[in-house]
């Protein structure tokens, strides 16, 4: 069985275009036995981060501490799923703040990573990761009038927990009507068709 982790993290939760392209494209997979775990981090939304995880955080406290509690819960379910798809949209140039928080929750010291001096040293598993990056405007290739700290951001945020194997696809200018959103999903698309044998292969190798 494939277990895929679908983070949602914008606030159309599954009314928006991301959505729609990430099940799609779970579907296109072609995987018989599937097992999706959706977490919408709007809709249900977690904690912020506390004084009390700062000062655990900061404090060699016990795994099982309970301010931890949040944190370890992400981290066991991102453990237990072998892909990932994140649906995302860009605010503000870059992670939406519900995606941010996750991102709090999850990068913890020698749980997720380790501090080398070299360093820090990723100790999730490294599996396919899908990102579905949605914007009003432009943020990818020539048509760019807006600077993209969404992409390297995630992708080094995602890489210092050893997930490197990270793919986006923009979908953009989504603000300009509906034929300007039918050209996006086109292109991510078009995008995707090529990624996904290369996926299917690499995911037969892993097994
Ligand atoms: C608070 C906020 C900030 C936004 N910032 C940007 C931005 O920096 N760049 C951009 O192109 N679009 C921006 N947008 C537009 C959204 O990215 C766009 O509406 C959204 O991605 C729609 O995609 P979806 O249907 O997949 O959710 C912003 C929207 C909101 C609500």
């Amino acid at each position: 069985m494939t277990r895929i982790l679908l983070l949602n993290s914008g606030p159309h939760s599954d009314a928006s275009h991301g959505y729609r392209l990430a099940m799609e494209t779970i579907a296109a997979l072609g995987m018989d036995n599937v097992q999706i775990t959706e977490r919408d981090l709007v809709k249900s939304p977690i904690p912020p981060i506390g004084r009390d995880y700062a000062i655990a955080v900061t404090s060699d406290s016990a795994h099982n501490a309970k301010e931890f509690d949040w944190s370890e819960r992400l981290i066991v379910e991102l453990e237990q799923n072998d892909m990932l798809f994140i649906v995302t949209p860009m605010h503000n140039f870059t992670v939406p703040a519900a995606l941010k928080l996750w991102i709090d929750h999850v990068i913890r010291i020698n749980r997720s990573f380790h501090a080398t001096p070299q360093g820090k040293v990723g100790l999730m598993k490294d599996r396919p990761t899908f990102v579905l990056v949605s914007s009003g405007g432009f943020h990818a290739g020539e048509r760019a009038k807006q600077a993209d700290f969404l992409t390297p951001y995630l992708r080094y945020a995602l890489a210092s927990i050893g997930i490197n194997n990270v793919h986006f696809f923009p979908l953009e200018g989504l603000v300009f009507g509906p034929q300007a959103v039918e050209r996006a999903m086109d292109e991510a698309r078009q995008q995707l068709s090529v990624q996904l044998p290369l996926t299917a292969v690499e995911w037969a190798q892993l097994r």
